[in-house]
């Protein structure tokens, strides 16, 4: 007999550990793990094999068409589920709390609505009155969405059984509770079972289902990422605290791609979609600044130009300050180190910080030569060459390497009006070609170039 009377569940990442401990191996979070009643008393060690039913088996070409997507009218969130709602789709919109989802839910299921589809919208956390006001304050206190307000799961399923509607939203799954599971409503086990349930309610009627789930850094409450295996679709709402633009990602999609993402602009009025995010990212640039870069980027299937900036000084301090927003940090030590160890140019003694203008995150390794130019052109107090975009990416022997999607980034950056492009030698640069293309096979080119170093 196994004695696991309890398990230690990581709340960040859900693995589950055999005793707690204040770090958690799998992810790395802190104080994320708490301990936890098993969650039934499950199938012993034998599954009986002759009480199961013999399941129906079909072939690859058994599938059906992909049925018709329906769209909210938010092109950008249409676009980022991969061109509208699926039938029957589980959707989880993760994010941190008050970064707008409730106000993007409420603003999509009224979309949806509007066009005819049956929406539910069901807040475990606010109060009809708070959830009424927001629609007024959204300009949708009209739209013909049925509202509910329950933290029961039970009593959740059978209305939805009841009224099957085309799409219900559950705002948040963290404070959903099923009666017979034995631990708070927010623990890992209540959030799983509570988004089994309802993943598996929507494939068996029909009805699509988003769930909203908050990121929590304090672990007391699970995260979105323990359900994410289960639903169809990840979606993820950020946003930099103090900036209105938000950002909708797709990190998952069965039914679409990935790494799409939709610009948001949080207004007084509810989130507005933002239908050139290049023009609105680099609209706070005034004359060509040292130490700002700006990348032309891919998001998703989207080309997208940010500003990069950053700014380097003499440290006060023992180990300099390396401060990031908007980057990975490894990302920023390899590049400084492949400046100093291939171009000898040394950062050692200086702080620096690096930031992506407008709260945006950038993930694509294509940002390295634009990191690098800021980088210089803060350290050198040189601005770069006006009406210049920046791209690609750098190996740790110095050499640039050609980017995907090049043709796409330069007619963006043509279409905003930018003269010229430095990329990578042996770039596929297909018919963007308005633009002054500066080919470059190595850093060390590149800084001697612009900066006479190197
Ligand atoms: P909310 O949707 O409640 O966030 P979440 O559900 O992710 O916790 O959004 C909360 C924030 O958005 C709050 O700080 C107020 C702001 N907000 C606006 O700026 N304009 C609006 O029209 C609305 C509805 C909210
Ligand atoms: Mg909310």
């Amino acid at each position: 007999m196994n004695k696991s009377a309890a398990s230690f569940t990581c709340t960040a990442c859900g693995a589950v550990h055999r005793k707690w401990a204040g770090r958690c191996d799998a992810c790395g979070a802190w104080n994320a793990i708490i301990e936890e009643a098993p969650l039934s008393k499950g199938p012993g060690s034998k599954v009986p094999v002759a009480r199961g039913r013999e399941i129906a088996l079909g072939t690859l070409a058994d599938v059906e068409p992909p049925p018709p997507r329906r769209q909210s009218g938010i092109g950008e969130f249409d676009r980022v589920l991969g061109g509208g709602l699926v039938p029957a789709s589980a959707i989880l919109v993760g994010g941190d709390p008050g970064i707008g989802k409730s106000t993007l839910l409420l603003q999509a299921v009224a979309g949806f609505a509007g066009q005819g589809l049956r929406c539910l919208y069901i807040s475990g956390e606010e109060a009809g009155a708070q959830v009424r006001l927001r629609a007024l304050r959204l300009g949708l206190a009209q739209a013909p969405v049925e509202l509910g307000t329950e933290t029961a799961l039970r009593d959740i399923l059978t209305t939805l059984d009841r009224v099957r509607p085309d799409l219900a939203v559950i705002d948040s799954i963290q404070t959903m509770w099923l009666d017979t599971v034995d631990s708070a409503p927010g623990s890992v086990s209540q959030v799983r079972t509570a988004a089994h349930e309802l993943v598996s309610f929507a494939k068996r009627r029909g009805v699509s289902v988003v769930l909203v789930g908050h990121v929590t850094k304090e672990g007391q409450i699970a995260g979105p990422r323990v359900i994410e295996h289960m639903v169809d679709t990840v979606l993820y709402f950020e946003g930099e605290r103090g900036h209105p633009f938000r950002i909708l990602r797709a990190v998952k999609n069965r039914f679409g791609p990935t790494d799409e993402i939709g610009v948001f602009e949080m207004t007084g009025a509810g989130l507005a979609e933002v239908a050139n995010p290049s023009a609105l990212f680099l609209s706070e640039r005034g004359t060509p600044a040292p130490g700002a870069a700006v990348f032309a980027g891919i998001e998703g299937t989207r080309p997208l130009l940010t500003e990069i900036q950053a700014l380097v000084a003499p440290s006060s301090l023992g180990t300099p300050r390396r401060a990031v927003v908007g980057l990975d940090s490894a990302r920023l030590s390899t590049i400084l180190a492949v400046l100093e160890a291939r171009c000898g140019i040394p950062f050692a003694g200086m702080d620096v910080f690096l930031n992506v203008a407008g709260g945006l995150r950038v993930a694509e390794p294509a940002a390295d030569l634009a990191v690098a130019a800021a980088l210089l052109s803060a350290r050198e107090d040189v601005a770069l060459p006006a009406e210049t975009v920046i791209f690609g990416e750098i190996s740790l022997s110095g050499a640039l390497r050609p980017v995907s999607q090049t043709e796409n980034r330069l007619k963006e950056a043509q279409k905003l009006g930018f003269s010229r492009a430095i990329a990578p030698a042996r770039s596929k640069l297909g018919a963007g070609g308005g633009l002054d293309v500066v080919q470059m096979t190595d850093l060390t080119a590149f800084t001697g170039e612009f900066f006479g170093a190197g």
